[in-house]
């Protein structure tokens, strides 16, 4: 069965008192949007439309970056939910098949629970996502008798009686595309609000001899984000839950409450994460690699039997081969580092590609941007960089190549050779001592004046 999902994200997020439109706030180093994205994108749909309104350019360019197969279409000026999902009739009236809505601002609803809405399909027309509120506040209200969702009525239209029902609306709402477009075309906007609201479809499908139900769902799920208060919030949700979830995967997390995660992390089984490790986007760690405490990664892959860490930072291209090391105070970006590798202390390597067992020794750096471009850093496998090597991009090393310490290597090394690129050492007997005892007497000197 084919299904689209219409995300309405055309709302300003007043309250979030922000320039940036509210569906673009991160969570987990993504815009809530991708969230709500990831949701629509794991049951497989054939078309995923995002209404756009407010800040449309920047809303639309992100929701690309997340899968170029999603459209947008925008909503101006704005006039209600309903008015938002009719925004995507042009695109999804004749796909047929299953339509859902979901908020942009919504970033919780689980795939299984709108598997579970579809499957309710099999007994309703309109299948609405419900949820038991603790304090319902100004949600719209779920009228139900029995299994059929009778209407929903909004906080402003609701008589106190309709008030006192905790059952609430989450705003997730699953239809034929057909009949959800059909309803829609009919929707007025006589209320107190002048808006037209989605949540009316539920009585002209009574109307019309159609069934609604209600699928219930967690609270936790339909958190919605509409304050910075509520963004941390959902971010300490979101966390506590990415936190149990590494744990049951068979993930060591030492201290998981300093652990943060992206909202596309993947670590293996039997990975050992220490404490105060931050995860941005993009970072794949595999089974058994060890990331030892106050590490930042992103945008990297870390393979089986690696170690990285303490305090070392993989920025985005960081490719770290079996058994590579990477040690204290060490930065790599956009660099592969062959197997067995290693990198222990306090090194710079950026634009790089390292051969097997090659060892960096402690200070390195790839100087890889002469101001203006980048260049790239090329050493062979089995190669030793000595402690304090400068290497100025363009350059490559070769196999089993030496650099002495101290070097500051621009030219091309062969295949075994060994490179110095430093000054010869001269020492000059007594004179130590002679200097310092120069040095004291012209102290004294001054002290005496
Ligand atoms: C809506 C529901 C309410 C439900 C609540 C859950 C309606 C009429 N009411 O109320 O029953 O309990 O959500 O949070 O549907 N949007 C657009 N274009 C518009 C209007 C809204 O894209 O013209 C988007 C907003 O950006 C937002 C979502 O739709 O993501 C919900 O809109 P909002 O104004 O927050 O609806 P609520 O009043 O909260
Ligand atoms: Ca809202």
């Amino acid at each position: 069965m084919s299904v689209s999902f219409i995300i309405l994200a055309a709302g300003m997020g007043s309250r979030m008192n922000s320039d940036t439109p509210k569906v673009l706030h991160h969570i987990a180093a993504a815009p809530l949007l991708h969230h709500a994205l990831t949701a629509a994108r794991n049951l497989e749909p054939s078309r995923i439309v995002v209404v756009t309104g407010h800040e449309a350019a920047l809303v639309t360019k992100s929701a690309e970056a997340f899968d170029v197969s999603v459209q947008c279409v925008v909503q101006d000026p704005q006039l209600g939910t309903a008015h938002a999902v009719a925004q995507a009739a042009p695109l999804l009236a004749e796909m047929g098949g299953e339509a859902i809505v979901l908020y942009g601002d919504t970033p919780f609803i689980r795939p299984e629970t709108l598997e579970a809405m579809l499957h309710a399909r099999a007994r309703h027309s309109v299948v609405v996502l419900g949820f038991e509120a603790k304090d319902p506040g100004l949600y719209g209200r779920l009228v139900t008798s029995g299994e059929t969702l009778e209407k929903i009525v909004e906080y402003q239209e609701a008589t106190d009686e309709e008030r006192s029902i905790t059952l609430c609306n989450s705003g997730v709402i699953c239809a034929s595309a057909k009949t959800m477009f059909d309803l829609i075309a009919r929707v007025g906007n006589g209320n107190a609000a002048a808006e037209y609201y989605l949540t009316d479809i539920v009585e002209i499908a009574h109307a019309d001899g159609l069934s609604a139900g209600v699928v219930i769902c967690d609270e936790s799920e339909t958190l919605g984000v509409n304050t910075r208060a509520q963004l941390a919030e959902a971010e300490a949700a979101f966390q506590s839950r990415a936190r149990s979830d590494a744990l049951e995967n068979g993930v060591t997390l030492t201290a998981p409450e300093t652990v943060f995660f992206a909202l596309d992390t993947h670590i293996g089984r039997d990975a050992i994460i220490g404490p105060n490790v931050i995860f941005g986007p993009a970072v794949t760690i595999e089974s058994g690699a060890e990331i030892k405490g106050f590490c930042h990664l992103e945008g990297c892959h870390v393979s089986r039997g690696a170690t990285v860490g303490p305090f070392a930072r993989l920025r985005p291209g960081a490719e770290l081969a079996e058994d590579v090391h990477v040690g204290n105070f060490v930065e790599i970006k956009n660099a592969i580092l062959d197997e067995g590798v290693k990198v222990g202390h306090l090194t710079y390597i950026g634009d790089a590609d390292i051969g097997e067992f090659t060892n960096i020794g402690a200070g390195t750096v790839t100087c890889n941007y002469d101001g203006v471009m980048k260049h790239r850093t090329k050493i062979g496998k089995r190669a030793f960089i000595g402690s304090d090597t400068m290497l100025v991009a363009p350059v490559s090393i070769g196999n089993d190549a030496l650099t002495a310490s101290g070097s500051v290597i621009t030219e091309n090394v062969p295949d075994a050779a060994l490179a110095l690129g430093r000054a010869k050492q001269v020492n000059k007997p007594g004179l130590a001592i002679k200097l310092m005892a120069r040095l004291k007497s012209i102290k004294a000197a001054k002290g005496s004046s």
